[in-house]
């Protein structure tokens, strides 16, 4: 198993405001697979997402990634490992206001040792011809096309997409999706999509339902849909 996470705890806060928000997590995807985390709002997707991307820390549990757990990462090793090998794509864009978003790719491109070409992705995310605009002078959904081009030209060993599609119309969703669904099976990236759409599961390999910090459902499709055919 590539990324494999055992009986993962965390909470917030202390005291009577304390609360568990993941409550012993444990499932694994093998490498290339994409994976579709689905669960209601406030159920601890995010936060799972910033542990395994090495932003967060657990209570208690592993993260391996190729056998290796992430605890026993030092600080630089975890560093160079979230720089080279991972793409995240944020539920809230984290896109650097004073670069363009070209420069905002391109931030992307220097940490990868295979960088996929800028101008190429820019074409298929739709926003080439906003290429020198500031963050702040694009729509929302040019900010998450943004975004998903800032992790995806990384060409990353795991790619993690906190609603990739949450800001998009049904098309763009589509060519957005299709977009990760062609880097998979070109580049074989390890995917793990967060969402609350439940038509996204069917272009799946693997499926988790989410619930109050547990896992309810975990199941693998054994034909998947391709994004292009997705309806909803
Ligand atoms: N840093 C934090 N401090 C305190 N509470 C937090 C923190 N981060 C998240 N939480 C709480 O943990 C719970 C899970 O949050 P999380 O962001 O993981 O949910 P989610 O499943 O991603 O929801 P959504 O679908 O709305 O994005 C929420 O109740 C949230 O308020
Ligand atoms: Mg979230």
């Amino acid at each position: 198993m590539f990324l494999k996470i055992q009986d993962l705890k965390k909470s917030f806060g202390q005291g009577e405001n304390r609360t568990e928000v993941l409550k012993g997590i444990d499932f694994s995807i093998e490498k290339g697979n994409i994976c579709v985390l689905l669960g209601p709002s406030g159920s601890g997707k995010s936060t799972l997402l910033n542990i395994i991307g090495g932003i967060d820390s657990p209570d208690s549990g592993v993260v391996s990634i190729d056998g290796d757990a992430m605890s026993d990462m030092k600080e630089k090793a975890l560093t160079l490992y979230r720089r080279q090998h991972l793409g995240y794509v944020f539920q809230s864009y984290n896109l650097i206001p004073n670069l363009n978003v070209k420069e905002n790719i391109e931030v992307g491109a220097y940490l990868s040792k295979s960088p996929l070409d800028i101008d190429d992705l820019m074409k298929t995310l739709g926003i080439y011809e906003h290429r020198y605009k500031l963050p702040n002078q694009l729509s929302g959904g040019q900010q998450q096309r943004t975004a998903i081009g800032r992790a995806i030209v990384k060409n990353p060993d795991i790619l993690l997409c906190d609603e990739p599609t949450g800001a998009l119309d049904y098309h763009t969703s589509k060519e957005i999706l299709k977009l990760i669904e062609d880097v998979n099976s070109k580049y074989g990236n390890t995917i793990i999509i967060v969402t609350h759409n439940d038509a996204i599961k069917l272009m799946a390999d693997q499926v988790i339902l989410f619930k109050d910090g547990h896992i309810l459902k975990e199941y693998k499709n054994e034909t998947k849909v391709p994004a292009a055919s997705l309806e909803w």
